[in-house]
């Protein structure tokens, strides 16, 4: 069986005391709630708060923290960046890679996404990578073939022991932070695409055991209806997450 994750990715949202605030109404709820056990919650705030989320989190079930970026270099003179080891020595252990808004608005690349998929995993973490097409792909039906390029130029140079490790989240661009959230079809028509490539290029068992999570607007109306289709193995939350009741609520929308 694949794991069912849901990760909230914070992104540069919070102070330090709402920070902590919010991973103490997450861990309060979800400290006696044994039915979410065997779900991986991953709480993915800044930088500076990685180590106080990591330490408020220590105890509860399947409960992680995560970055949402890092270098692509393991250490050095690259002044502003922070790598791999250093999320792992502060209690890391998942780190968000190719998010949208680091692509465009940061310029990352394929290849820089490929040498930090390298990193990330040379330091056993597990990297949550990200791909999606804009609304000017999907209106132009290049949508399949921008995911194909995204995990072929980053992913498929890694053995299939390495591919194992990595957590796939497929965010349509147009569906962030829009409201705009891909349908149920669309998500799943999304996945399995995804998978069946997965499948050709490692097997079968290597597809089936790969975790890919839905984000784009997901939040606590549409996340039943999305963790039902087969091929949706959680989600990637932006917004919804910063909300401890919206947040849990999300976690308990798997179907039983
Ligand atoms: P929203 O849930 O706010 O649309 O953000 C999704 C996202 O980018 C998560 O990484």
């Amino acid at each position: 069986m694949r794991k069912k994750i849901v990760a909230g990715n914070w992104k540069m949202n919070k102070l330090y005391s709402e920070a902590v605030e919010l991973v103490d109404e997450i861990t309060i709820a979800l400290k006696d709630d044994t039915k979410s056990d065997e779900i991986v919650k991953v709480l993915i705030p800044s930088f500076p708060y990685l180590r106080k989320v990591a330490r408020h989190s220590h105890g509860i079930p399947n409960l992680f923290t995560g970055a949402q970026n890092c270098a692509y270099e393991e250490a050095g003179a690259y002044t502003g960046e922070v790598s791999a080891g250093m999320i792992k020595s502060l209690g890391g252990t998942y780190v968000i890679i190719g998010h949208s808004e680091r692509r465009s608005y940061f310029h990352e690349t394929n290849e820089e996404l490929k040498r930090k998929v390298n990193i990330v995993l040379g330091q056993s973490l597990t990297p949550i990578f990200c791909i999606g097409e804009s609304h000017e792909k999907r209106h132009a039906k290049e949508h399949f073939a921008v995911v194909e390029k995204q995990i072929s130029d980053s992913l498929f140079h890694l053995i299939a022991a390495d591919f194992k490790k990595v957590v796939l989240a497929y965010e349509p661009v147009w569906a962030i932070g829009t409201g705009l959230t891909a349908t149920s079809q669309q998500a799943q028509e999304m996945h399995l695409f995804i998978r069946t490539l997965v499948e050709k290029k490692y097997g079968k068992e290597v597809a089936t055991s790969l975790s890919i999570l839905y984000g784009g607007s997901c939040n606590s109306k549409n996340a039943t209806e999305l963790f039902a289709c087969p091929d949706v193995d959680g989600g990637l939350i932006g917004g919804a997450s910063l909300t401890a009741k919206d947040f849990v609520t999300i976690i308990h929308s798997f179907p039983s």
